[in-house]
């Protein structure tokens, strides 16, 4: 018989290394209060374990910085470019690759093209700077995630999924003027949630019967596909390339920011088989981000994004991957931390809403336990909640679907130890959650507020 082990080894060794930097409980309540109490405002050196964001805050391989080194800095039909569109054609066979500097501006890109006053834009739940992109351009940006997607204890394997009748009733009633649906790989907003292949596929129907072309937001595309082949019946074992071009293939483009999955620092695209759509998206690629191929980065930037592709859907990285969030994800459940269950690919999501019952979410629970774990542990996570979503385009203020904070592992980063540190204080943290405060918000501009916004304990 051969031995079944349990511990989760981290598939690669420490080949360099990054100091922390210790500081004391009475530091960081002093460097949290000059900040607005917004982590966001914070120094990074003085945060000990940074959960803010997977986004850019991987670890590259030595074969990534390897890749830097061919990185070929030609203006126009550089090496690079050609590496780096045949990796992501790979996995993505679209027929245009457009080359932004990251996910945001190829959001940007995208609505500044389909969107406009009148238009509705469904998504299972759009990520803060998406819908901030829609709105932008006067249309609105309208969440569908199925129900069990918003009930932080629900049990579902792919709490992701878009709801498909609420979604034909929207193209029904809004029909002619849905330019597009996005569907969201993991759901990000949502608690780093799957879709299934089923799920896709039915959204992929509704989007021919309506005519309206379907895009992925694929930030976290091979999170979602180790979830596919992990959850989905008859998915077990496949490869896991196969499964991303299958959800590439229910598509008609995508939108991506290289900062997650593929293992880029800075980086991202806009892709899809329309050439019209494609044309005037290039147009416009070319007033604010560059060449179309090289789009805001450097060709050093698009080797080490090829590369990292081709790490990302390794299937002991993604194990690993998963397993290592889910780690986290259970210790806290198992000490009555309320955590958004299943645990996601990406991130563990605190339920602050729960945890602290005692503070109106107009006070932001999620922004009061966001600061405690900081304060106690020197541990920045980010509030994904009222504070994030509850300003409305027309000025009112109201709680969101859920007050959560999210504690993200940046890719290949943090080892099991950091991670054992970090449920010590978090169960300490929610031990005491009776004693934290609510806040109120003493400074906000007006969007995409939580990333500037001041606030005072009350
Ligand atoms: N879509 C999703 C689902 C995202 O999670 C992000 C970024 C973006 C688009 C935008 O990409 O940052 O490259 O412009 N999410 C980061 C996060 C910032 O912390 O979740 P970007």
């Amino acid at each position: 018989m051969p031995y079944q082990f349990q511990t989760i080894i981290e598939p690669f060794r420490i080949h360099s290394v990054e100091p922390l930097r210790m500081t004391s409980a009475e530091e960081r309540r002093a460097a949290i209060r000059e900040a607005g109490y917004n982590l966001f405002n914070l120094h990074a050196s003085d945060v000990l374990i940074d959960l803010l964001t997977d986004s850019g805050t991987g670890a590259m391989s030595k074969d990534q910085w390897a890749a830097i080194q061919h990185g070929d800095e030609s203006y126009a039909g550089s090496p690079s470019w050609y590496v780096f569109l045949e990796a992501v054609q790979e996995l993505f066979p679209f027929r245009h690759v457009i080359p932004t500097h990251q996910g945001r501006a190829a959001e940007k890109i995208l609505f500044a093209v389909l969107g406009g006053p009148g238009k509705v834009v469904p998504n299972n739940t759009h990520f803060d700077t998406t819908r901030a992109n829609v709105e932008f351009t006067s249309a609105e940006a309208v969440d569908l995630v199925i129900p069990e997607g918003r009930e932080p204890a629900v049990l579902h394997p792919f709490k992701g999924n878009m709801d498909l009748g609420a979604l034909e009733r929207l193209l029904a009633e809004h029909a002619g003027n849905v330019p597009v649906v996005m569907v969201t790989l993991t759901n990000n907003s949502g608690g780093g949630q799957p879709v299934s292949l089923e799920n896709l596929r039915g959204v992929r129907a509704l989007c021919e019967r309506f005519g309206v072309p379907l895009f992925l937001d694929a930030c976290r595309f091979a999170e979602n596909a180790w979830f596919i082949r992990e959850r989905e019946p008859g998915q077990a074992g496949r490869d896991v390339k196969e499964i991303v071009r299958e959800m590439a293939a229910l598509a008609d483009g995508m939108t991506m920011s290289a900062k997650k999955d593929p293992f880029g620092n800075i980086g991202g695209w806009l892709a899809m088989n329309d050439d019209q759509l494609a044309e005037q998206c290039r147009n416009l690629l070319i007033l604010t981000e560059g060449f179309p191929t090289y789009g805001g980065l450097a060709g050093r930037d698009l080797e080490a994004i090829a590369q990292g592709l081709r790490e990302a859907v390794q299937p002991d990285y993604l194990r690993y991957r998963i397993r290592s969030t889910a780690y986290l994800g259970q210790a806290l459940h198992a000490a009555g931390v309320p955590v958004v269950l299943p645990i996601g690919g990406h991130a563990v999501y605190i339920d602050a809403r729960s945890l602290l019952p005692r503070i109106a979410p107009l006070q932001y629970p999620g922004q009061s336990l966001a600061v405690a774990l900081y304060e106690a542990g020197g541990i920045r996570g980010v509030e994904i909640g009222t504070v994030m979503f509850g300003r409305r385009p027309d000025g009112t203020e109201e709680p969101a679907a859920m007050d959560l904070v999210r504690l993200a592992i940046p890719r290949r980063t943090y080892t099991q130890s950091h991670i054992d540190y970090v449920i010590e204080v978090v169960s300490a943290v929610a031990a005491d959650a009776g004693t934290l405060p609510g806040y109120r918000m003493v400074q906000e501009p007006p969007t995409l507020r939580h990333f500037t916004a001041r606030f005072q304990p009350i």
